[in-house]
């Protein structure tokens, strides 16, 4: 059976870096309880021309290029994204018309940050089924429109941007291995995001930050750590595989605390773990594809390597998936 394998990977960051110390002049913090707190020291905000379509079909040229396939090859588009610029028609479909994908059928998926972890296994069931199909995954997010600037609770932790791959069946023993995703939807008001017009009784009430991201930093914290710990142990477990077996580790970029945390309870080295959230911040759903796609330029993967993603995010939704590049 041919399983899910990338071919090619590409990543946009806007222009614009917000820094820390840009941060101190806008809400009451600073560049050390900020770096210590969360690791983060910069953050790229969109501008004039970076729309979230802009960026994500600016992450799929450069995946396209990379993986030498064309875009009128493309099958189908999937976008991972909670901040879509229009809610219809999908972000997917202008991505599809911006780079020519015309005969791919196009649509986006939202799980929050473990979107793009949900996209891979989504074109894994595609690619199971029809293995020569080309598969242009992208993760790609503008949160910066959805942050309430005026709160230091939030306004630190998010920045955008986009990173896509290109993926298509592999040869034997290749490709995407397995895959454990989970969601709770009890716990859905620790993070969120409410959208302009929702008629929930409880968030009209608030007037002013009720299309803004809203969390309760510290339990999403414990949740995440044990969430995701959990999930590698299982994935690990059910493919007879120790953290020895991994070369790397890319797991989404939500704080540097968190992931301390979760390398610590998983016994798993540094140096085995992609971590670039100092420069971008949380990109949600775009985390995981611009670390991948980083960590490929820079050579880090070799054809065999057994990459570990995992993530976790709003809903709550989390997992993690084996990779044999
Ligand atoms: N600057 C200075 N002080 C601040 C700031 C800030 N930016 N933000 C909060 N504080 C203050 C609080 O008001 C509080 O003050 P008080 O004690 O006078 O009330 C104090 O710092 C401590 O606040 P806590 O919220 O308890 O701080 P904590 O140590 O928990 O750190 C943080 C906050 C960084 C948000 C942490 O809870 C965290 O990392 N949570 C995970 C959140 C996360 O990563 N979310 C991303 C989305 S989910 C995902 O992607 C996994």
């Amino acid at each position: 059976m041919k399983r899910a394998t990338v071919l090619g990977t590409g990543s946009c960051l806007p222009e614009r870096k917000l820094t820390n110390f840009d941060l101190e002049q806008m809400v009451e913090t600073s560049n050390e309880w900020i770096t210590t707190r969360t690791g983060i020291h910069t953050r790229r905000i969109a501008g004039a021309g970076e729309e979230n379509y802009l960026l994500a079909a600016s992450a799929a040229r450069r995946a396209l290029r990379n993986a030498e396939v064309k875009p009128r090859d493309v099958d189908m588009v999937v976008v991972a994204t909670m901040t879509p610029h229009m809610i219809m028609p999908s972000c997917a479909c202008f991505v599809q018309a911006e780079i020519g994908a015309g005969n791919a059928f196009a649509y986006d998926i939202n799980a929050a940050c473990s979107g793009f972890l949900y996209g891979l296994d989504l074109a894994d069931k595609y690619i199971v089924s029809r293995p020569d199909m080309k598969i242009l995954l992208i993760g790609s997010e503008t949160l910066s429109a959805r942050i309430n600037w005026q709160d230091r609770n939030t306004c630190i932790l998010f920045g955008d941007g986009a990173g896509a791959c290109v993926l298509s069946g592999g040869s034997r023993g290749h490709g995407i291995m397995d895959t454990d995703l989970r969601s709770d939807g009890r716990l859905w008001n620790l993070l969120y995001m409410n959208s302009p017009k929702s008629r929930n009784p409880n968030l009209e009430q608030s007037s002013h930050d009720c299309c803004y991201i809203q969390m309760t930093g510290r339990d999403v914290f414990k949740h995440a750590v044990k969430a995701m710990e959990g999930s590698v142990r299982e994935l690990l477990r059910r493919n007879n595989l120790t953290m020895d077996d991994v070369a790397l580790m890319i797991p989404h970029q939500a704080n540097i605390r968190i992931l301390h945390k979760l390398m610590e309870r998983l016994g798993v080295a540094a140096e085995k773990v992609y971590i670039n959230v100092d420069k971008y911040g949380n990109t949600s759903a775009a985390s995981i594809p611009i670390a991948l796609d980083e960590a490929h330029r820079q050579g880090l993967i070799r054809r065999g390597d057994k990459l570990l993603f995992c993530s976790f995010g709003g809903g709550f939704t989390w997992g993690s998936m084996l990779m044999n590049w």
